[in-house]
């Protein structure tokens, strides 16, 4: 059921694809979320990359390695959540001198476009928890431009996205451990209260 809703959805999108192909001039590919729909936890990043948009799928390459540290701790493998991103396109910059193609954050049009198709999204997956990762999911999610994952990191919260109450644990985005060492041991910390959160409330 939850599957047949989910493809339906990606095959009708709400026209998104329609809508991006026309907003960037060009066929832009979409990287829908992957994994069971039936899951427990949904996560939820900002944008795919490079490798997604090769793959077809979110948090591959070294985005997902980047992950495993994640699924070590919770014990969980990758088949038994489901990952997907704020944006289902990649937002990219090109650099004038070398041509070099680079990712970047999605912008807050870029992400206003994108959010009636993840509130339909997570309606049918309907899962025990939300997971963010990072600022963008953070902020899209809560609805609230001023939340930061500084602040709510580590922390289950009460959020309205789609109309009915759901849980989010906010967490740093994993990516963003590799450039601020100093919070390494944070974000290990909140892996484990994550972990303890999940037993506790018997998700999974
Ligand atoms: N890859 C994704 O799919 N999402 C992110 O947020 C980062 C890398």
């Amino acid at each position: 059921m939850k599957k047949d809703n989910l493809d339906d959805l990606r095959q009708n999108n709400f026209n998104l694809k329609k809508f991006i192909d026309e907003y960037f001039k060009k066929d832009v590919p979409l990287v829908y979320g992957d994994g069971m729909p039936g899951a427990q936890i949904a996560l939820i990043g900002e944008a795919p990359g490079r490798n997604e948009v090769e793959k077809g799928k979110p948090f591959v390459g070294q985005a997902g390695k980047n992950l495993e540290e994640f699924m070590e701790i919770l014990e969980l493998k990758r088949e038994e959540i489901y990952i997907t991103n704020v944006v289902k396109f990649r937002p990219y910059r090109i650099n004038r001198k070398t041509q070099r193609i680079s990712n970047r954050p999605p912008t807050r049009e870029e992400i206003k476009i994108s959010e009636p198709f993840l509130k339909k999204e997570l309606e049918i997956l309907d899962p025990k928890l939300l997971v963010s990762l990072g600022n963008v999911p953070l902020k899209c999610l809560t609805g609230c431009e001023t939340a930061t994952i500084g602040k709510y990191h580590g922390k289950p919260l009460d959020i309205n996205f789609t109309g009915k109450t759901m849980v989010l644990f906010p967490l740093y985005h994993p990516a963003s451990i590799i450039y601020r060492a100093e919070l390494k041991l944070v974000y290990l910390e909140d892996l484990r209260k994550l972990k303890e959160y999940l037993h506790y409330n018997n998700i999974l």
